[in-house]
């Protein structure tokens, strides 16, 4: 299997960067990875086979490692292997799992996720493994000729295309993609139920244009950019499955606009970050409509009554609203499931436009490189 190499054409067409190019294919990579894969409103990964099916069979656990962006992805994938196949799912940086003395739950799959197949962390890391005990390695891969992919019993291509942007966006989309497809195959192997499967799918299936309703609008998130480029910190806050898409947008918004931002679950406020509001500390809220939403509204209070200026990303139908201090941005996302996936496009356009308003470097952001291949 090759990747699409549709998205290969390595000029920046009508945009002013590959970043934001990158981050407008994402309706096409999200239907690229998709396709071929679901059959019949069900899932199938050619690529993964019979042999796979038995090893998914036999698996109790897994354990993901990766590094920035794909660690983010992992943490995502975490929660909804928990969720649908009430199995253990630990996920660790590779630079640090690759250096202690690890403990092997019996029977686990150990999962290496990269975009580029080549970080020196997460290859060392797939090495160390191969003498742990564990039942096979699968990576999920955007590089199919890579050393990750020769590396590993099993491979999941995400089909990305190649991202020239050091900062990552439609690999890490697709890599959340393939994570909820992998999820349902183990699934299936251990007898996931129908039911359940058919609504993934559906949810899968209308992600492309979800993502397209995010992208259109591009022009309000442009304007709210303004409120945080003066700025030398922001706060993330998200619950649940949306806690790493709060990282991820810390994770974008240091890369390419060089601003201090951190992320926080929601409910780790009180144990600390509280202390941080004021009024040139801008909080943003991942808010969809899931069952947290209550807390996460007493969270919003919490900051707002110390003064802290709030950016809340939130479902329609949450029903926040905006006041003093609180500024709303509507995000139409129908699938809980999927909403993770959503909800990153408006935070990666608004890294996006900070950046460019203050002027960085923001396909080749300063002191960093695509690929780490040395420590
Ligand atoms: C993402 O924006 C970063 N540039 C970085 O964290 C990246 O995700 C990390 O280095 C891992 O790379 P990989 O997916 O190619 O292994």
């Amino acid at each position: 299997e090759t990747s699409n190499i549709q998205h290969d054409a390595v000029d920046k067409g009508n945009f002013r960067h590959f970043m934001l190019k990158e981050i407008f294919e994402q309706p096409s990579v999200v239907a690229d990875t998709l396709e071929g894969r679901i059959v019949d409103n069900q899932v199938y990964i050619e690529t993964l086979g019979d042999n796979a099916a038995k090893v998914f069979e036999q698996t109790e656990a897994l354990q993901i490692i990766a590094c920035g962006t794909s660690y983010n992805a992992a943490l995502v994938a975490k929660y909804w292997v928990e969720h649908y196949l009430n199995i253990p799912c630990l996920v660790e940086i590779a630079s640090e799992y690759r250096y202690r003395k690890t403990a092997t739950i019996p029977n686990s799959l150990f999962i290496t996720i990269s975009q580029s197949g080549e970080t020196a962390d997460t290859l060392a890391a797939l090495s160390k493994a191969k003498g742990e005990g564990y039942l096979a390695s699968l990576t999920v891969c955007n590089s199919p000729a890579s050393s990750m992919v020769r590396e590993s019993d099993f491979t999941l291509l995400t089909r990305a295309g190649t991202e020239i942007g050091v900062a990552s966006t439609k690999a890490f989309t697709a890599q959340l993609v393939s994570l909820l497809l992998l999820t349902i195959s183990i699934g299936k192997a251990k007898g996931l139920d129908k039911e359940t499967e058919h609504n993934i799918v559906k949810a899968l299936e209308h992600l492309p244009s979800e993502i397209q309703k995010a992208l259109d609008q591009a022009g309000d998130i442009d304007k709210l950019s303004e409120a945080f480029a003066e700025k030398h910190h922001t706060l993330f806050l998200g619950r649940g499955q949306q806690y790493p898409i709060a990282m991820e947008a810390a994770l974008k918004l240091k890369e390419v606009s060089y601003i201090h931002a951190e992320a926080y679950a929601a409910g780790e406020l009180k144990h600390g970050p509280l202390a941080l509001i004021d009024k040139d500390m801008p909080t943003v809220v991942v808010a969809p409509n899931d069952n947290l939403l209550e807390k996460l509204k007493s969270n919003i209070e919490e900051v707002r009554s110390r003064g802290g200026s709030l950016f809340v990303f939130a479902d329609k139908s949450a029903k926040i609203q905006g006041s003093d201090g609180i500024t709303v941005f509507p995000v139409d996302s129908s699938y809980n499931v999927t909403a993770p996936i959503v909800y990153t496009i408006p935070l990666q356009l608004l890294s996006y436009y900070v950046a460019v308003i203050k002027g960085t470097d923001v396909d080749q952001p300063r002191n960093l490189a695509k690929s780490v291949t040395v420590e």
